[in-house]
Protein backbone atom coordinates (compact mmCIF):
# COMPACT_ATOMS: atom_id res chain seq x y z
CA UNK A 1 0.00 0.00 0.00
CA UNK A 2 1.38 3.66 -0.77
CA UNK A 3 2.34 5.52 2.24
CA UNK A 4 -0.54 8.43 1.68
CA UNK A 5 -3.42 5.76 2.13
CA UNK A 6 -5.07 6.90 5.61
CA UNK A 7 -7.19 3.84 7.34
CA UNK A 8 -9.14 4.63 9.54
CA UNK A 9 -11.65 2.63 11.30
CA UNK A 10 -15.06 3.87 13.11
CA UNK A 11 -16.63 2.70 15.72
CA UNK A 12 -20.34 3.85 16.98
CA UNK A 13 -22.08 2.67 19.57
CA UNK A 14 -23.87 5.57 21.02
CA UNK A 15 -27.63 4.27 21.05
CA UNK A 16 -29.27 0.91 19.72
CA UNK A 17 -26.64 0.48 16.46
CA UNK A 18 -23.29 -1.39 16.78
CA UNK A 19 -21.73 0.00 13.83
CA UNK A 20 -18.08 -0.19 12.45
CA UNK A 21 -16.21 1.12 9.50
CA UNK A 22 -13.67 1.42 7.54
CA UNK A 23 -12.09 4.17 5.67
CA UNK A 24 -9.67 5.19 2.73
CA UNK A 25 -8.68 8.99 2.55
CA UNK A 26 -12.07 9.97 3.57
CA UNK A 27 -13.77 7.32 1.60
CA UNK A 28 -15.50 4.48 2.69
CA UNK A 29 -14.99 1.00 2.45
CA UNK A 30 -17.17 -0.72 4.73
CA UNK A 31 -19.72 0.38 7.02
CA UNK A 32 -21.44 -2.66 8.65
CA UNK A 33 -24.38 -1.56 11.12
CA UNK A 34 -25.72 -4.41 13.75
CA UNK A 35 -29.28 -2.49 14.34
CA UNK A 36 -30.46 -4.36 17.60
CA UNK A 37 -34.10 -5.75 17.25
CA UNK A 38 -34.15 -6.59 20.86
CA UNK A 39 -36.04 -3.13 21.90
CA UNK A 40 -39.05 -3.30 19.15
CA UNK A 41 -41.28 -5.47 21.36
CA UNK A 42 -40.65 -2.77 24.20
CA UNK A 43 -41.63 0.58 22.22
CA UNK A 44 -37.95 2.37 22.40
CA UNK A 45 -34.31 1.71 23.08
CA UNK A 46 -33.61 0.06 26.79
CA UNK A 47 -30.67 1.55 27.66
CA UNK A 48 -29.56 -2.09 29.70
CA UNK A 49 -30.55 -4.24 26.97
CA UNK A 50 -28.67 -1.89 24.21
CA UNK A 51 -25.36 -1.80 26.21
CA UNK A 52 -25.35 -5.57 26.72
CA UNK A 53 -26.46 -5.71 22.72
CA UNK A 54 -23.17 -3.59 21.84
CA UNK A 55 -21.23 -6.40 24.02
CA UNK A 56 -22.32 -9.38 21.93
CA UNK A 57 -22.01 -7.23 18.55
CA UNK A 58 -18.61 -5.23 18.42
CA UNK A 59 -16.21 -7.84 17.80
CA UNK A 60 -18.33 -9.57 14.94
CA UNK A 61 -18.98 -6.02 13.67
CA UNK A 62 -15.66 -4.85 13.67
CA UNK A 63 -14.06 -7.96 12.17
CA UNK A 64 -16.94 -7.88 9.18
CA UNK A 65 -15.76 -4.25 8.48
CA UNK A 66 -12.21 -5.19 8.39
CA UNK A 67 -12.94 -8.25 6.13
CA UNK A 68 -15.61 -6.04 3.70
CA UNK A 69 -12.46 -3.60 3.46
CA UNK A 70 -10.39 -6.08 2.71
CA UNK A 71 -7.82 -5.04 5.14
CA UNK A 72 -5.48 -6.20 7.68
CA UNK A 73 -5.80 -4.86 11.59
CA UNK A 74 -1.77 -3.52 11.44
CA UNK A 75 -2.76 -1.62 8.49
CA UNK A 76 -5.08 1.01 10.06
CA UNK A 77 -3.72 4.46 10.98
CA UNK A 78 -6.03 5.56 13.85
CA UNK A 79 -8.92 4.22 15.29
CA UNK A 80 -11.55 6.57 16.07
CA UNK A 81 -15.09 6.20 18.43
CA UNK A 82 -18.05 8.07 19.63
CA UNK A 83 -17.33 9.31 22.64
CA UNK A 84 -20.56 11.03 23.00
CA UNK A 85 -23.21 11.94 23.79
CA UNK A 86 -25.40 8.83 24.10
CA UNK A 87 -26.57 6.11 26.57
CA UNK A 88 -23.82 5.50 28.84
CA UNK A 89 -23.57 1.80 29.20
CA UNK A 90 -23.80 1.91 25.52
CA UNK A 91 -20.79 4.68 24.50
CA UNK A 92 -18.73 2.37 27.78
CA UNK A 93 -18.72 -0.36 25.33
CA UNK A 94 -17.45 1.56 22.00
CA UNK A 95 -14.75 3.99 23.98
CA UNK A 96 -13.24 0.67 26.10
CA UNK A 97 -13.38 -1.46 22.46
CA UNK A 98 -11.34 1.32 21.04
CA UNK A 99 -8.83 2.07 23.67
CA UNK A 100 -7.96 -1.34 24.16
CA UNK A 101 -7.71 -2.09 20.14
CA UNK A 102 -5.54 1.27 19.65
CA UNK A 103 -3.12 0.29 22.56
CA UNK A 104 -2.59 -3.23 21.08
CA UNK A 105 -2.05 -1.67 17.38
CA UNK A 106 -0.11 1.03 19.19
CA UNK A 107 -1.80 3.52 16.76
CA UNK A 108 -3.33 7.04 17.78
CA UNK A 109 -6.96 7.06 18.65
CA UNK A 110 -9.26 9.53 17.83
CA UNK A 111 -12.62 10.73 19.90
CA UNK A 112 -15.38 12.02 18.33
CA UNK A 113 -18.70 14.03 18.79
CA UNK A 114 -21.72 12.25 17.68
CA UNK A 115 -23.76 15.18 16.49
CA UNK A 116 -19.93 16.43 14.95
CA UNK A 117 -20.31 13.37 12.59
CA UNK A 118 -23.71 13.64 11.60
CA UNK A 119 -23.00 16.46 10.06
CA UNK A 120 -19.10 16.10 8.98
CA UNK A 121 -21.26 12.74 7.13
CA UNK A 122 -21.05 15.18 4.06
CA UNK A 123 -17.86 15.33 3.93
CA UNK A 124 -17.24 11.45 3.23
CA UNK A 125 -15.23 11.09 -0.14
CA UNK A 126 -17.80 10.00 -2.84
CA UNK A 127 -17.96 10.26 -6.58
CA UNK A 128 -19.39 12.75 -7.59
CA UNK A 129 -21.04 14.22 -4.95
CA UNK A 130 -20.48 17.94 -4.25
CA UNK A 131 -20.02 19.44 -0.52
CA UNK A 132 -21.06 21.87 1.43
CA UNK A 133 -19.40 25.03 1.27
CA UNK A 134 -18.93 26.92 4.46
CA UNK A 135 -20.85 28.74 6.05
CA UNK A 136 -23.66 26.68 5.80
CA UNK A 137 -26.84 25.10 7.94
CA UNK A 138 -27.15 22.00 9.41
CA UNK A 139 -30.27 20.50 10.77
CA UNK A 140 -29.96 17.55 12.79
CA UNK A 141 -33.25 15.40 13.24
CA UNK A 142 -33.32 12.20 14.59
CA UNK A 143 -34.76 9.91 17.13
CA UNK A 144 -32.10 11.25 19.62
CA UNK A 145 -31.68 14.55 18.88
CA UNK A 146 -33.11 18.29 16.72
CA UNK A 147 -30.83 20.90 16.56
CA UNK A 148 -30.03 23.41 13.72
CA UNK A 149 -26.43 24.33 13.44
CA UNK A 150 -24.25 27.19 11.89
CA UNK A 151 -21.45 25.21 10.43
CA UNK A 152 -18.47 27.66 10.30
CA UNK A 153 -15.97 25.03 9.03
CA UNK A 154 -14.85 21.19 10.15
CA UNK A 155 -14.77 21.68 13.87
CA UNK A 156 -16.47 25.20 14.41
CA UNK A 157 -19.93 25.09 14.73
CA UNK A 158 -22.52 26.93 17.13
CA UNK A 159 -26.03 25.46 17.70
CA UNK A 160 -28.48 28.38 16.76
CA UNK A 161 -32.02 26.14 17.94
CA UNK A 162 -32.32 22.70 19.79
CA UNK A 163 -35.08 20.74 20.95
CA UNK A 164 -36.43 22.17 24.53
CA UNK A 165 -38.07 18.45 25.06
CA UNK A 166 -38.74 15.62 22.94
CA UNK A 167 -36.66 14.79 19.51
CA UNK A 168 -37.93 14.90 16.25
CA UNK A 169 -38.05 11.11 15.80
CA UNK A 170 -39.41 10.61 19.21
CA UNK A 171 -42.47 12.62 18.14
CA UNK A 172 -42.85 10.37 15.33
CA UNK A 173 -42.36 7.10 17.06
CA UNK A 174 -44.48 8.37 19.89
CA UNK A 175 -47.34 9.63 17.70
CA UNK A 176 -47.08 5.90 16.00
CA UNK A 177 -47.36 4.14 19.07
CA UNK A 178 -51.08 5.92 20.18
CA UNK A 179 -51.76 4.63 16.35
CA UNK A 180 -51.12 1.60 17.40
CA UNK A 181 -48.23 1.19 14.80
CA UNK A 182 -44.77 -0.95 16.18
CA UNK A 183 -41.43 0.50 17.21
CA UNK A 184 -40.12 3.18 15.43
CA UNK A 185 -43.37 4.05 14.07
CA UNK A 186 -41.50 7.13 11.83
CA UNK A 187 -40.76 4.89 8.65
CA UNK A 188 -44.55 3.84 8.90
CA UNK A 189 -46.31 7.27 9.38
CA UNK A 190 -43.72 8.38 6.54
CA UNK A 191 -45.23 4.83 4.49
CA UNK A 192 -49.38 5.80 5.22
CA UNK A 193 -49.00 9.53 5.10
CA UNK A 194 -48.32 9.34 1.12
CA UNK A 195 -52.05 7.80 0.45
CA UNK A 196 -53.46 10.46 2.98
CA UNK A 197 -54.70 13.83 2.64
CA UNK A 198 -52.40 16.09 5.37
CA UNK A 199 -55.36 18.52 5.81
CA UNK A 200 -57.88 16.14 6.89
CA UNK A 201 -57.21 16.49 10.65
CA UNK A 202 -55.23 20.17 11.67
CA UNK A 203 -52.92 19.96 14.98
CA UNK A 204 -51.52 23.25 16.15
CA UNK A 205 -48.38 23.94 16.14
CA UNK A 206 -45.93 24.56 19.47
CA UNK A 207 -44.98 28.00 19.68
CA UNK A 208 -41.75 28.65 20.50
CA UNK A 209 -39.31 31.13 20.13
CA UNK A 210 -36.52 31.52 18.11
CA UNK A 211 -35.13 28.76 16.53
CA UNK A 212 -35.86 26.46 18.89
CA UNK A 213 -37.85 23.02 18.98
CA UNK A 214 -40.93 21.85 20.89
CA UNK A 215 -42.44 18.46 20.20
CA UNK A 216 -44.07 17.43 23.62
CA UNK A 217 -47.25 19.05 23.15
CA UNK A 218 -47.79 18.12 20.04
CA UNK A 219 -47.19 14.34 20.99
CA UNK A 220 -50.32 14.92 23.86
CA UNK A 221 -52.63 16.80 21.00
CA UNK A 222 -52.64 13.53 19.14
CA UNK A 223 -52.89 11.13 22.41
CA UNK A 224 -55.75 13.18 23.26
CA UNK A 225 -57.58 13.92 19.91
CA UNK A 226 -57.10 10.05 18.45
CA UNK A 227 -58.64 9.00 22.36
CA UNK A 228 -61.71 10.99 21.36
CA UNK A 229 -62.49 10.20 18.50
CA UNK A 230 -62.27 6.39 19.10
CA UNK A 231 -64.66 7.61 22.00
CA UNK A 232 -67.12 7.86 19.53
CA UNK A 233 -65.77 5.55 17.05
CA UNK A 234 -63.81 2.43 18.24
CA UNK A 235 -62.67 2.01 14.62
CA UNK A 236 -61.46 5.65 14.06
CA UNK A 237 -57.78 4.77 13.85
CA UNK A 238 -58.09 1.53 11.61
CA UNK A 239 -60.15 3.71 9.08
CA UNK A 240 -58.84 7.05 9.22
CA UNK A 241 -54.91 5.59 9.55
CA UNK A 242 -53.46 7.34 5.95
CA UNK A 243 -55.36 10.96 6.68
CA UNK A 244 -53.90 10.97 10.42
CA UNK A 245 -50.15 9.89 9.58
CA UNK A 246 -50.56 12.27 6.75
CA UNK A 247 -51.55 15.33 9.05
CA UNK A 248 -49.12 14.23 11.41
CA UNK A 249 -46.23 14.53 9.10
CA UNK A 250 -47.64 17.35 7.37
CA UNK A 251 -47.28 19.36 10.82
CA UNK A 252 -43.96 17.84 11.77
CA UNK A 253 -42.85 18.98 8.24
CA UNK A 254 -44.35 22.37 8.87
CA UNK A 255 -42.62 22.79 12.00
CA UNK A 256 -38.84 21.50 10.78
CA UNK A 257 -39.15 24.03 7.52
CA UNK A 258 -40.93 26.74 8.77
CA UNK A 259 -38.07 27.35 11.76
CA UNK A 260 -35.25 26.49 8.59
CA UNK A 261 -36.63 29.32 6.69
CA UNK A 262 -36.05 31.33 9.89
CA UNK A 263 -32.27 30.17 10.30
CA UNK A 264 -31.64 31.07 7.20
CA UNK A 265 -33.10 34.57 7.10
CA UNK A 266 -31.57 35.66 10.13
CA UNK A 267 -27.95 34.49 9.43
CA UNK A 268 -28.11 35.02 5.73
CA UNK A 269 -27.23 31.50 4.26
CA UNK A 270 -28.71 29.75 2.25
CA UNK A 271 -26.52 26.58 1.75
CA UNK A 272 -28.67 23.74 3.82
CA UNK A 273 -27.64 20.03 4.39
CA UNK A 274 -29.83 17.48 6.91
CA UNK A 275 -28.81 14.73 8.65
CA UNK A 276 -30.17 11.83 11.21
CA UNK A 277 -32.49 9.14 10.32
CA UNK A 278 -35.62 11.43 10.17
CA UNK A 279 -33.99 13.14 6.90
CA UNK A 280 -34.99 9.90 5.10
CA UNK A 281 -38.76 11.06 5.61
CA UNK A 282 -40.26 11.67 2.04
CA UNK A 283 -41.80 14.91 2.72
CA UNK A 284 -38.89 16.59 4.75
CA UNK A 285 -36.85 15.84 1.17
CA UNK A 286 -39.90 17.28 -0.80
CA UNK A 287 -39.84 19.93 1.26
CA UNK A 288 -36.11 21.22 1.03
CA UNK A 289 -35.79 20.30 -2.77
CA UNK A 290 -38.43 22.48 -2.80
CA UNK A 291 -36.84 25.90 -1.14
CA UNK A 292 -34.16 25.71 -3.55
CA UNK A 293 -36.72 27.22 -6.33
CA UNK A 294 -38.84 28.85 -3.43
CA UNK A 295 -36.06 30.65 -0.98
CA UNK A 296 -32.78 29.72 -3.12
CA UNK A 297 -31.12 27.25 -1.45
CA UNK A 298 -28.67 24.92 -2.28
CA UNK A 299 -29.50 21.87 0.04
CA UNK A 300 -27.78 18.52 0.40
CA UNK A 301 -28.89 15.24 2.10
CA UNK A 302 -26.60 12.26 2.63
CA UNK A 303 -26.99 8.89 1.13
CA UNK A 304 -29.55 7.34 3.73
CA UNK A 305 -27.11 4.62 4.83
CA UNK A 306 -25.07 8.02 5.93
CA UNK A 307 -28.15 9.46 7.81
CA UNK A 308 -29.22 7.00 10.23
CA UNK A 309 -26.55 6.02 12.83
CA UNK A 310 -23.26 4.63 11.55
CA UNK A 311 -19.49 4.34 11.89
CA UNK A 312 -18.43 5.70 8.30
CA UNK A 313 -19.62 9.33 9.70
CA UNK A 314 -17.70 8.20 13.08
CA UNK A 315 -14.61 7.42 10.21
CA UNK A 316 -15.09 11.01 8.68
CA UNK A 317 -14.14 13.09 11.45
CA UNK A 318 -11.23 10.73 12.47
CA UNK A 319 -9.68 11.47 9.30
CA UNK A 320 -10.56 15.38 9.37
CA UNK A 321 -9.11 14.78 12.64
CA UNK A 322 -6.63 12.91 11.97
CA UNK A 323 -5.32 15.26 9.26
CA UNK A 324 -5.20 18.08 12.32
CA UNK A 325 -2.54 15.18 14.33
CA UNK A 326 -5.80 15.47 16.70
CA UNK A 327 -5.51 12.33 18.86
CA UNK A 328 -6.68 11.69 21.91
CA UNK A 329 -5.03 9.87 25.04
CA UNK A 330 -5.97 6.53 27.25
CA UNK A 331 -7.49 8.72 30.18
CA UNK A 332 -10.43 9.55 27.58
CA UNK A 333 -14.19 8.81 29.21
CA UNK A 334 -17.14 8.19 27.51
CA UNK A 335 -19.46 11.10 28.19
CA UNK A 336 -23.42 11.04 27.72
CA UNK A 337 -23.77 14.97 27.60
CA UNK A 338 -21.57 16.69 25.43
CA UNK A 339 -21.70 19.91 24.05
CA UNK A 340 -20.80 20.42 19.95
O1 LIG B 1 -30.48 8.55 13.29
P1 LIG B 1 -31.31 7.41 13.77
O2 LIG B 1 -31.18 6.09 13.08
O3 LIG B 1 -31.04 7.11 15.28
C1 LIG B 1 -31.05 8.07 16.28
O4 LIG B 1 -32.16 8.26 16.83
O5 LIG B 1 -29.98 8.66 16.56
O6 LIG B 1 -32.84 7.89 13.72
C2 LIG B 1 -33.91 7.06 14.04
C3 LIG B 1 -35.19 7.89 14.03
C4 LIG B 1 -36.40 7.12 14.57
O7 LIG B 1 -37.10 7.99 15.44
C5 LIG B 1 -37.21 6.83 13.32
O8 LIG B 1 -38.58 6.71 13.56
C6 LIG B 1 -36.89 8.02 12.46
O9 LIG B 1 -35.51 8.25 12.66
N1 LIG B 1 -37.15 7.79 11.03
C7 LIG B 1 -38.13 8.41 10.35
C8 LIG B 1 -38.09 7.89 9.03
N2 LIG B 1 -37.07 6.99 8.96
C9 LIG B 1 -36.50 6.94 10.20
N3 LIG B 1 -39.01 9.34 10.74
C10 LIG B 1 -39.88 9.78 9.81
N4 LIG B 1 -39.90 9.33 8.52
C11 LIG B 1 -39.02 8.40 8.09
N5 LIG B 1 -39.05 7.98 6.83
ZN1 LIG C 1 -27.56 9.94 15.87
Amino acid sequence: MSPQNIFILGIESSCDDTSASVLCNGKVLSNVVASQKVHEQYGGVVPELASRAHQQNIVPVIDQALKQASIHKKELNAIAFTRGPGLMGSLLVGTSFAKSMALALDIPLIDVNHMQAHILAHFIEEENQEKPTFPFLAMTISGGHTQIVKVNSHFDMDVIGETIDDAVGEAFDKSAKVLGLPYPGGPLIDKYAQSGNPKAYPFTKPRVDGLNFSFSGLKTAILYFVQKQVKQNPEFVKENLEDICASIQYTIVNILIDKLKKASKDTGIKTIAIGGGVSANTDIRKALKEGEYKYGWNTFIPKFEYTTDNAAMIGIVGYLKYLNKDFTDMSVLAQARIKL
